[in-house]
């Protein structure tokens, strides 16, 4: 059943930066793009490089691996070497709260 899960506080996110969370057996990189928080898979489909410690620069996250570039709000990959895009989730603030929905 889908339903939202609180992963993170919106203050552990830097401003245009990201962090990576485990929940339910998935590992997720939390996004804060000029104050809006996404949620979309960590793990990098090319070779499985960790999305949340790529740089950020516009809307595109750049994985730390080999430099794919994936689109923040939609998953959508930018850049080879990579083939695939990556799941996203919706998110909701509740507070400070970032959930996620699983
Ligand atoms: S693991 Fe991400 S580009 Fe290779």
């Amino acid at each position: 059943m889908v339903r939202f899960v609180e992963v993170a506080n919106k203050s552990q996110i830097p401003q245009n930066g990201a962090i990576g969370v485990e929940v339910e057996g998935k590992s997720l990189a939390l996004v804060n793009l000029n104050g809006e928080i996404f949620a979309l898979d960590d793990t990098c489909p090319h070779a499985a490089g960790p999305l949340s410690e790529g740089e950020i620069d516009g809307e595109e996250i750049t994985c730390p691996w080999h430099h794919s570039r994936f689109d923040i709000r939609t998953g959508h990959v930018t850049m080879d070497p990579a083939d695939e895009d990556v799941a996203t989730y919706r998110v909701r603030l509740v507070g400070d709260a970032v959930e996620v929905e699983i």
